[in-house]
C-alpha cells in the first residue's frame, strides 16, 4: 500500500517561537519521523506576500524558518522540505482551480469575513485594505495541497475550514472534469498545547505577546521573567491552572515534573523561582539546536540548496499532475485529438 501522504505548509512572515515550536513545529518533525508517513514540509513564501509587503522582512523570515526546521532535527533525506515559490505548478493550478472554485465559498472564508467585518465596524469601505491574495487564498492553499495528492493535512484549527474548501474545490473539479485529485483531510491533533503568551492569551505574534525560541539565553529569561503573573508572595499557594508559566511548563516536562510542580505551587513556591525552573528547561531543551540554527543563519547557501534540491525532488510529481490537470481542462496540444 502507498504510504500515507501527509502536507502541511508554514506561512513565512514572523520569527518563530515558543507557541509555534510547541504546537506546529515539535509534532510535525516527530511526526515525520513514522516509517508509514509521506512528509511533505514546504515554506507557504507565497502566503507570505498576503500578510506582508515588506521585501525585507519576507526574506529574513524564509530564512529563519528554513533554518529554525531545519536546526530542530527536521530530516531533508525523508522529509519532502521545499519552498513553494520554487514549484511554479502550485501557481499555474491555482488559476486553473480559481476558475472552477465558487466565488460564493470564497467568501465565507473565515479570514475574509473578519477582515469585512473589521472594516465595517471601523465604518471603513469593506474592501478597504483587502487584497485579491487575501480573498483567494484559499485557492493557493488548495493548490498546495492537492498538487501533490495528500491524504491528511495537519493543521491548527483555524485552518480547518482552508482545508475543507480545499475538499470541496476538488470534489468540484473531479465531479466536472473527472477523478483527478485525492480529496484532502484536516486533522487536528488536540493533545497538542496551544500555549498561552506573557500576558496570559494564546501566544501569537499578532498580540505581541511571544517568547522567541531562539536568540541568546539571556534574552529567552527576559522574556520567560515578563510572563505575567499576580501578586502572591512567596510562601502564598499559587493556582497553577490560571498560571502561564505552569501551563508553558507542561509543555516541557513529563508527567511526574507536571504534578510536582503543581504540589510545589499549592505549597507557594515563588513567582521567581518558578521562572528560573521553567527558563532552565525550556533552554535545556532547546539549546542545542540554538547552536545549529546559528549555524545555518551564517550559511544561508547550505540552506539554499537543501531547499533546491527538495524542489527537484518533488517537481516530477507536480509536473506530471500539472499536465494531466491541463490536458483535463483542454489545456492539449494541438496534435491530441478528442
Ligand atoms: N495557511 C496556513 C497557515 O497560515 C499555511 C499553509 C499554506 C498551509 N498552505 C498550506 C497549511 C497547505 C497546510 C496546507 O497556517
Amino acid at each position: 500500500m502507498a504510504r500515507h501522504r501527509v502536507l502541511t505548509g508554514i506561512t513565512t512572515t514572523g520569527t518563530p517561537h515558543l507557541g509555534n515550536y510547541v504546537g506546529a513545529i515539535r509534532p510535525a518533525i516527530e511526526s515525520s519521523k513514522q516509517d508509514d508517513v509521506d512528509a511533505y514540509l514546504f515554506l507557504a513564501d507565497y502566503h507570505a506576500l498576503i500578510k506582508s509587503q515588506d521585501p525585507n522582512l519576507v526574506a529574513q523570515s524564509s530564512r529563519e524558518i528554513a533554518a529554525t526546521w531545519l536546526a530542530l532535527g527536521l530530516d531533508p533525506n525523508q522529509t519532502h522540505f521545499y519552498r513553494q515559490s520554487d514549484i511554479p505548478e502550485i501557481t499555474e493550478l491555482s488559476w486553473i482551480l480559481t476558475c472552477s472554485a465558487a466565488k460564493g465559498l470564497m467568501n465565507r472564508a473565515h479570514a475574509y469575513k473578519a477582515a469585512v467585518q473589521g472594516n465595517e465596524e471601523a465604518g471603513e469601505d469593506p474592501d478597504y485594505a483587502i487584497t485579491m491574495g487575501l480573498f483567494s487564498y484559499p485557492i493557493l492553499m488548495a493548490a498546495d495541497i492537492l498538487i501533490f495528492n495528500a491524504h491528511d493535512v495537519p493543521v491548527g484549527r483555524d485552518q480547518i475550514q482552508h482545508v475543507e474548501m480545499a475538499r470541496d474545490i476538488a470534489a468540484r473539479f473531479n465531479h466536472h472534469y473527472g477523478e483527478t485529485f485525492v480529496l484532502p483531510k484536516a486533522v487536528v491533533d488536540d493533545d497538542v498545547a496551544v500555549l498561552q503568551g506573557l500576558d496570559g492569551r494564546k501566544m501569537s505574534k499578532s498580540y505581541g505577546n511571544t517568547i522567541p525560541l531562539f536568540g541568546t539565553p539571556k534574552k529567552l529569561q527576559k522574556a520567560i521573567n515578563k510572563i505575567k503573573t499576580n501578586l502572591l508572595e512567596p510562601g502564598e499557594p499559587k493556582d497553577p491552572d490560571t498560571s502561564a508559566v505552569f501551563q508553558i511548563w507542561c509543555a516541557f516536562v513529563d508527567d511526574a515534573d507536571r504534578q510536582e510542580m503543581r504540589a510545589a505551587f499549592e505549597a507557594g513556591l515563588a513567582w521567581g523561582e518558578a521562572k528560573k525552573r521553567l527558563f532552565e528547561r525550556v533552554n535545556d531543551e532547546i539549546a542545542p539546536a540554538r547552536d545549529e540554527y546559528d549555524r545555518l543563519m551564517a550559511n544561508p547557501g547550505e540552506v539554499e540548496t537543501i531547499l533546491r534540491e527538495g524542489a527537484e525532488r518533488v517537481r516530477p510529481e507536480s509536473i506530471a499532475l500539472l499536465d494531466k490537470v491541463r490536458r483535463a481542462v483542454g489545456l492539449r496540444p494541438f496534435t491530441v485529438v478528442g
